[in-house]
């Protein structure tokens, strides 16, 4: 059986895929981040997985006002980089894993959450920007990716206790399928950051920090923070941060079943762009 060996956190950053594609990773500006993943990306190395369940947002790329899925499920072969205005990054097209984003999606929705099904779509900087930070640049992406869109920039977005819901789903569906796969979940956009508005450049340091520490400690108990909460303390776009609740969910302990995670690696760095940086990953014991 497939089964969920660890979860994978991070922030997404237009800015950081460009610093990576232009080659300016050793900037004074940019160095001290990509410091913090020189230890993700040995771990990616020592642990790749079979299959990389990715779940990040859309930034009105593949969808726009005129179609908003709230969860999208990418079922195809191949997804290539999406133009975001500068013409495609220069990174590998994602390799997709259409059996089991089939299965996951068979199991979810029979599981009472409606997924949209995706079977052609580009991937814009919220999926190939934290591959680039956990992997490097490499000819291929080490693994077959899923990609899972979450609605996070039109009003009304999902809460977090659905999206933490939906992470245990998914954690069954994919203890059901019939292949011994070794699956990662990744949580990404977040942390604090706001891009518009009278607020733009808001930062806070402590809620970003309170956060990681009950996304570790009482994942269950954060859920339950209401959307509201986000956009006052951690931004606009800080609700992004919901999309980490997906991965924390479909961790073994928050179905009783098994032991709290192993911190592997805990990363926070401001500042990035307008966004504060923070980034985890947690082993399944
Ligand atoms: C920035 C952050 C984001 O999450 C995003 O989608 C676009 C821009 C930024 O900090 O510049
Ligand atoms: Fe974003």
């Amino acid at each position: 059986m497939a089964r969920i060996t660890a979860s994978v956190y991070t922030s997404h950053v237009p800015a950081i895929g460009a610093a990576i594609d232009l080659g300016k990773t050793a900037e004074p500006y940019w160095q001290p981040v990509f410091a913090g993943y020189e230890k993700s990306k040995q771990w990616m190395r020592d642990n790749t997985p079979d299959v990389i369940f990715l779940v990040y947002n859309d930034h009105a790329t593949a969808f726009s006002l005129e179609m908003i899925p709230t969860f999208a499920i990418g079922c195809a072969a191949e997804f290539q980089p999406a133009d975001e205005g500068w013409g495609p990054r220069p990174v590998p097209k994602v390799i997709g894993h259409p059996e089991l984003a089939s299965h996951i999606a068979q199991s979810v929705i029979q599981d009472d959450f409606d997924l949209t099904i995706v079977n052609k779509m580009d991937v814009d900087h919220g999926l190939t920007v934290p591959l680039s930070l956990m992997c490097g640049q490499p000819a291929a992406w080490p693994c077959p990716v899923i990609p899972f869109a979450v609605n996070v920039v039109q009003y009304p977005v999902p809460s977090g206790r659905r999206c933490f819901m939906l992470g245990q789903a998914i954690r069954k569906a994919i203890a059901s399928f019939d292949a011994p796969l070794k699956v990662q979940i990744w949580g990404t956009g977040g942390m604090s950051h706001q891009l518009q508005g009278p607020r733009a450049g808001l930062i806070n340091q402590e809620f970003d920090n309170a956060f990681l520490d009950q996304l570790i400690a009482d994942p269950a108990a954060l859920s339950n923070k209401p959307h509201i909460d986000y956009v006052r303390e951690a931004g606009s776009e800080g609700i992004e941060l919901v999309m980490w609740l997906i991965a924390r969910g479909a961790m073994a302990d928050v179905n009783g079943a098994g032991a709290k995670p192993t911190v592997r690696h805990r990363f926070y760095h401001v500042p990035a762009s307008n966004t504060a940086v923070g980034h985890l990953i947690l082993e399944n014991n």
